[in-house]
């Protein structure tokens, strides 16, 4: 967890954020994560002509990572169109929390921080499974 390429990760989240479809907003974003077994995922936001349907960079990031094998995120980082780091929504920190491995490191606009700290008390799968019991 220590040695996270950050840079790498940036370099791979701009070249997504290359690809975004963003003709409205022209917010471009691209994301990228370092997952469990050693591989790089990535994602561009797609935005739609019915504005709400927009898909944000991270969907398509967890598309990848499922489609190229799944696995869990251990480092996560996206930028926008002038390569700066944004914060991932609200909405994108709760799919990403999914498929994090405890302790995901995300690099923030205050440093680099913990999936807990940018979304503590989580809803996740393991409230599902208590209910369940
Ligand atoms: N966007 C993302 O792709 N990820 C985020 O976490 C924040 C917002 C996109 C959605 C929309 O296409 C554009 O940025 C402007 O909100």
């Amino acid at each position: 967890m220590t040695d996270i390429d950050w840079d790498h990760l940036r370099a791979v989240a701009t070249e997504a954020m290359e690809r975004a479809y963003a003709p409205y907003s022209r917010y471009r974003v691209g994301a990228a994560a370092l997952v469990t077994d050693g591989r790089v995922v990535a994602g561009c936001n797609v935005e739609n002509a019915s504005y709400g349907v927009g898909l944000c960079a991270e969907c398509a990031l967890v598309g990848d990572l499922q489609m190229s094998g799944g696995g869990q995120l251990v480092a996560f980082v996206c930028v926008n169109n002038e390569g700066q780091t944004i914060m991932p929504c609200g909405r994108c920190r709760q799919l990403l929390y999914e498929f994090a491995l405890p302790g995901m490191l995300l690099e923030t606009v205050s440093g680099i921080r913990t999936i807990d700290e940018v979304l503590p008390d989580a809803f996740g799968p393991r409230d599902l499974e208590d209910a369940a019991r």
